[in-house]
């Protein structure tokens, strides 16, 4: 779909990295944007960074009425057409370390934040979608953020990989659920991104990484990922679909 003046995107996570390169990107595609993350996040510097029609709303995405006020704030700056979920977590732990078995209450934070919060998101953000006038057949789009560690999760990624192929598993029963309100829903799995989550990582660890992408040998850069957060609204045909955005990379075991 073609973003129009009026159209507004949600991004979650849009403080940092992928989100903020995906509200950026649809931004310039002539969309106002509600950026929702962390009260703790940049939210509220990005938004006055980004423009005059770009709101932050500081909110846990696993909140239910944060991500409602969300919504509302949507439909305030205009007709909502696209959610993408961007907020997330990666914590790693091993199954067994030397203090015991992995930390139940990690696994479960990881899941609340990556696949129960991106549901609520996108259930929240279709009930508004659904009630906005078709255009060109379509109402709307939702973009998850899995990763391809919901394919090929490394040591330690129990957790993040669980939760990741739970967002890669929902894409198609979501697309077919909502096929009837004309709203597609698509997943974009990243590989590696040059992001603030790999901020602390050291440089030989970077270089590392990024010697093992066949082509581009590099890390990913978040404004590519608004790239096809971009082209993924505007495709009309794609929808049900996990996508890879990875260089061609597989990862090994650890
Ligand atoms: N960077 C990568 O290489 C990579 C690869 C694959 C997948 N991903 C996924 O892409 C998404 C974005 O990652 P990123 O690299 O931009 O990370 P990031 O840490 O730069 O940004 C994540 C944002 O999510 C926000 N957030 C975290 N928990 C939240 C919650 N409960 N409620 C609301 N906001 C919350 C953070 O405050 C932060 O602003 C994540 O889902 C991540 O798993 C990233």
């Amino acid at each position: 779909m073609e973003l129009a003046s009026g159209d507004v995107a949600i991004v979650t996570g849009g403080a940092s990295g992928l989100g903020r390169a995906a509200a950026t990107a649809l931004h310039a595609a002539g969309a106002a944007v509600v950026l929702v993350d962390l009260p703790s996040s940049d939210g509220a510097a990005t938004a006055e960074q980004l423009g005059a029609d770009v709101r932050f709303v500081a909110t846990d995405v696993t909140d239910p009425d944060g991500v409602a006020e969300a919504v509302a704030q949507a439909a305030e700056l205009g007709r909502l057409r696209v959610a993408v979920n961007c907020a997330g977590v990666g914590w790693a732990s091993r199954i067994l370390t030397r203090e015991g078995p992995h930390d139940l209450e990690l696994f479960r934070t990881v899941v609340a934040v990556n696949l129960v919060g991106t549901f609520n998101v996108l259930r929240l953000a279709a009930a508004a979608i659904a009630e906005q006038d078709p255009v060109a057949g379509e109402r709307g789009v939702i973009v998850n953020t899995a990763s391809i560690a919901a394919f090929d999760g490394q040591v330690g990624q129990a957790a993040y990989a669980a939760s990741k192929g739970g967002v890669a598993a929902l894409t198609l029963p979501a697309a077919r659920d909502l096929a009837r309100h004309q709203i597609r829903v698509v997943t974009i799995a990243p590989g590696t991104f040059d992001t603030p989550m790999l901020a602390g990582v050291p440089d030989e660890t970077r270089d590392a990484l990024a010697s093992e992408i066949p082509h581009p040998q590099r890390l990913g850069d978040p404004a590519e990922y608004g790239l096809l957060v971009r082209q993924v609204v505007e495709q009309p045909y794609l929808n049900g679909e996990v996508v890879r955005l990875d260089g061609a990379l597989r990862m090994s075991p650890r």
